[in-house]
C-alpha cells in the first residue's frame, strides 16, 4: 500500500458498534484508530472537576485521554453537554482534520465525522442498530463493575444522549448523505465488520 492519505469516517448512535467496528478496519489495514468520543468524554471530566467545558477543551493533554473512568454514563452525559457549544468543537477540530490525513490511513469514529470533520472522506460509514440492542450491549459491557447498574437506565442514558447530540445546532448526529448505512441490529457486529473491511478493500482498489 501507498501512504497517501485514506480516511475512514464512522458515525453512528451510541453503542451501535462504531468502536469495534473502527478498532477492527484499523487493525485489518494497518490505520490509526481515534474514537473521537474520547476527547469530548476527556472535556467532560475536565468539566465535572470543576472547569469550563470551553476552557476544559482548549486545555486537553494526551495524558487526559489515558483516564480509566472515562467510559462511565456519568462521563457520557458531561461529554455529550460539553459537545453541544460550538467552542467546545472548534477547540477540538484540527486535531481529529489532522489524525484523519496522517500518511498510511486513519480510521476516526464520533458522530460529525464523515458530515463536517471529514467530509472529503474516501469511506464514510453510519453504524446504527436499534435502541434494545444498543441499550443490552452497553449493559453487558459496563455491569460487570456496576453491581446496581439496570438495563432500564442505560437504555434511558442512551437515548437521552443520542436525543442531545441529533438535535443540537452545531455538528449534530446524522448520516453524509454519501455513507454506507450498517445497521447491527440482526447483521452483528462480525458480519458487520465483514461488510465494513470489503467496502474499504474496494475503495482502496479504485484508489490504488
Ligand atoms: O462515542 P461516545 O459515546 O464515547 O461519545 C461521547 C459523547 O461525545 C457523545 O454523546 C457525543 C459526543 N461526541 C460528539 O459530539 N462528536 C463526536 N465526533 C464524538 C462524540
Amino acid at each position: 500500500m501507498n501512504d497517501a492519505p485514506f480516511t475512514v469516517a464512522i458515525d453512528g448512535p451510541a453503542a451501535a458498534g462504531k468502536g469495534t467496528i473502527g478498532r477492527a478496519l484499523a487493525a485489518h489495514f494497518g490505520f490509526a484508530h481515534l474514537d473521537t468520543g474520547l476527547l469530548y468524554r476527556a472535556t467532560g471530566a475536565r468539566m465535572m472537576a470543576g472547569e469550563s467545558a470551553v476552557a476544559a477543551a482548549r486545555g486537553l493533554r494526551a495524558e487526559d485521554l489515558d483516564r480509566t473512568d472515562l467510559r462511565t454514563a456519568e462521563i457520557g452525559q458531561a461529554a455529550s453537554q460539553a459537545a453541544a457549544l460550538p467552542d467546545v468543537r472548534a477547540a477540538l477540530l484540527q486535531f481529529q482534520r489532522d489524525f484523519a490525513r496522517r500518511p498510511a490511513g486513519a480510521v476516526l469514529d464520533g458522530r460529525d465525522i464523515g458530515t463536517v470533520i471529514c467530509p472529503q472522506a474516501e469511506v464514510k460509514l453510519f453504524v446504527t442498530a436499534s435502541d434494545d440492542v444498543r441499550a443490552a450491549r452497553r449493559f453487558l459491557e459496563l455491569s460487570p463493575g456496576n453491581p446496581g447498574l439496570t438495563l432500564e437506565a442505560v437504555r434511558a442514558d442512551l437515548l437521552a444522549r443520542d436525543a442531545r447530540d441529533a438535535n443540537r445546532d452545531d455538528a449534530p448526529m446524522r448520516a453524509a448523505a454519501d455513507a454506507m448505512v450498517l445497521d447491527t441490529t440482526d447483521l452483528g457486529i462480525d458480519a458487520a465488520v465483514a461488510e465494513a473491511v470489503e467496502a474499504v478493500r474496494h475503495r482502496l482498489e479504485r484508489s490504488a
